[in-house]
């Protein structure tokens, strides 16, 4: 072998521009700060009104939980991207944003899908929806999908790191994702590539079949209900996930249901925005703002 073995990684970041970094560096953190207050008040409420005690708040709060890690996962690193002189970070720790991003990004998704799950007992069978709904088997549910997002980060991030490094070490975005370093590599990523398009694929589709069907069944029986007013409440409690749900998997989509050749890094790069730090902040307000009882 006559190359060098890649110890570290340079981050480039957003921009060269001098001005534009002191800007995005004040909107980054202020996102930031929001994100964690937004989301620590949350699960602090939820944790202190008794009348939050249920299992629709409980997966709120895990949501939130999940909100606030991710973005500790990225933004720290980012914000260092419009500081540094030199905007390294080590291969152990860029290897570790990688795998801890994904648990928390593939969690989210299957948070949002038990999530739906419990609407549609909650609209479709509400007699039952206490028995059903145990905080055993919610507690079930949450660690289940913690289980099978680290299988997959652990999966994932194996396949990664196996290929090697060796030509360029700089990475065209402001934390370390799968898709642009997987472009970094300079052994062959087929296979590598298959296995994320697929795990992918196997996710979205199983999450989204999940949603819909369950939300499939609930607009049934909602539209079975005779009043105004009962519509409009059974309703009113999947609003905010519905919009939660299309929020995720519309950036989310995006950004990985297609193959790495398919790839453009600053169309990338903007819609990372998006689902790393824009949703972490826009779901807590999603859930205080059409909520009565967290208004309350
Ligand atoms: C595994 O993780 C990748 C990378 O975050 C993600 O795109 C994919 O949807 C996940 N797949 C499953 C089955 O959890």
């Amino acid at each position: 072998r006559n190359h060098t073995v890649v110890t570290e990684f340079i981050l480039l970041g957003f921009t060269d521009n001098l001005k534009l970094q002191v800007l995005l560096f004040t909107v980054f953190l202020l996102i930031y700060l929001f994100t964690l207050v937004g989301n620590l008040g949350m699960i602090v409420l939820i944790h202190i009104d008794p009348k939050l005690h249920t299992p629709m708040y409980f997966f709120i709060s895990t949501l939130s939980f999940l909100d606030v890690s991710y973005s500790t996962i990225i933004i720290p690193s980012t914000l260092m991207t419009f500081v540094a002189e030199r905007k390294v970070i080590s291969y152990t720790a860029c290897t570790a944003q990688l795998f801890l991003f994904c648990i928390a990004v593939t969690g989210e998704c299957y948070l949002l899908a038990v999530m739906a799950y419990d609407r549609f007992i909650a609209i479709c069978n509400p007699l039952l929806y206490p028995v059903i709904m145990s905080k055993r088997f919610c507690v079930l549910l949450v660690c289940s999908s913690y289980f099978m997002s680290c299988m997959n980060a652990t999966l994932q991030t194996l396949f990664i790191f196996h290929l090697s490094f060796c030509n360029s070490n700089i990475i065209n975005h402001f934390f370390c994702d799968m898709p642009p370093i997987l472009k970094l590599s300079c052994s062959d990523t087929y296979i590598t590539d298959l296995v994320h398009f697929t795990c992918a694929t196997v996710l979205v589709i199983s999450t989204m079949l999940l949603i819909l069907v369950s939300y499939i069944c609930i607009g049934v029986t909602i539209f079975k209900i005779k009043s105004a007013k009962g519509r409009c409440k059974a309703f009113s409690t999947c609003a905010s996930h519905l919009t939660a749900v299309t929020m995720f998997y519309g950036t989310g989509s995006f950004m990985y249901l297609r193959p790495s050749s398919k790839y453009s890094v600053e169309h990338d790069k903007i819609i990372s925005v998006f689902y790393s730090l824009a949703i972490p902040m826009l779901n807590p307000m999603i859930y205080s703002l059409r909520n009565k009882e967290v208004k309350e």
